[in-house]
């Protein structure tokens, strides 16, 4: 069950500054209170706006641990590798101590072996079972998160952190994720879509009491969620409540 969940609307540029605000304050409280600020980023358009803006917050990095809560099967000079967008578009995260930087290894030959030690490297940091400070999370207009896909057995996997999705509806079909209780066991997930395309998988998951797919179920499970829709997203929301940026 949610114990807290708020839903902003504005446009893409109001929530993506008000996103990059909440993270750094975020980053702050957690670093006051327990020395780091662990944080799993996203792929796709949610990346492609938030990273540049992220890269320049006034964030202590060096206290700062970056994960990603999915990657493509492919090596990260590949143009699909999440880690490889992160990196195209925040150039200094590469300069950050490689201790706190945890590329997700898409590229690896054995994907059952690399979601293993991805796993350790998480618990490493973020203990058992592991709490991350903040997840980002997209969404996909069939109700996706992460690599975690309508109808998959991913999406129910409860025993690991990290498991390898062999069948992913969108391209590339190989790809390795965290699961769904590390995504909604953060501290605060916050789940984020633009566009047309996601309004009526935003619509189910917020409205529909039923409705099974990732985002539903993250949402309704998330511990502390923080939904930001652009006008477009959610267009089919008719009763839900909603704080508009401006
Ligand atoms: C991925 C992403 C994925 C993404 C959604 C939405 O690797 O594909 O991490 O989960 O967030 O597919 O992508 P768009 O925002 O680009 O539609």
């Amino acid at each position: 069950m949610t114990q807290s969940r708020r839903i902003r609307i504005g446009s893409r540029d109001a929530l993506v500054a008000n996103v990059v605000e909440h993270v750094s304050r975020a980053a702050h409280h957690a670093i006051c209170a327990r020395g780091i600020f662990s944080i799993a980023l996203p792929g796709g358009s949610v990346a492609e706006a938030i990273v540049p803006v992220l890269a320049k917050a006034s964030v202590p990095w060096q206290c700062v641990h970056v994960f990603w809560c999915d990657e493509r099967a492919v090596p990260e000079s590949d143009l699909d590798s999440n880690v490889g967008l992160t990196r195209r578009l925040w150039p200094a995260v590469a300069g950050t101590s490689t201790a706190q930087l945890h590329p997700m290894p898409g590229g690896a030959a054995n994907l059952s072996a690399a979601a293993l030690a991805y796993m350790e490297e998480l618990t490493a940091v973020v203990g058992t079972p592991p709490v991350l400070d903040t997840v980002l999370l997209g969404v996909g207009a069939d109700g996706h998160v992460a690599s975690l896909f309508p109808g998959r057995p991913s999406l129910n996997v409860r025993h690991s952190a990290v498991v390898v999705e062999s069948h992913a509806p969108k391209p590339p079909s190989a790809r390795l994720t965290l699961t769904l209780p590390v995504l909604v066991g953060a501290r605060e997930t916050v789940v984020i879509a633009f566009g047309a395309e996601k309004a009526q998988a935003i619509g189910r998951a917020l409205e529909d009491p039923w409705a099974t797919t990732p985002v539903a179920r993250a949402l309704r499970e998330a511990n502390r969620v923080l939904v930001m829709l652009d006008d477009e997203a959610a267009g089919q929301l008719t009763h839900t409540k909603l704080e508009r940026l401006e």
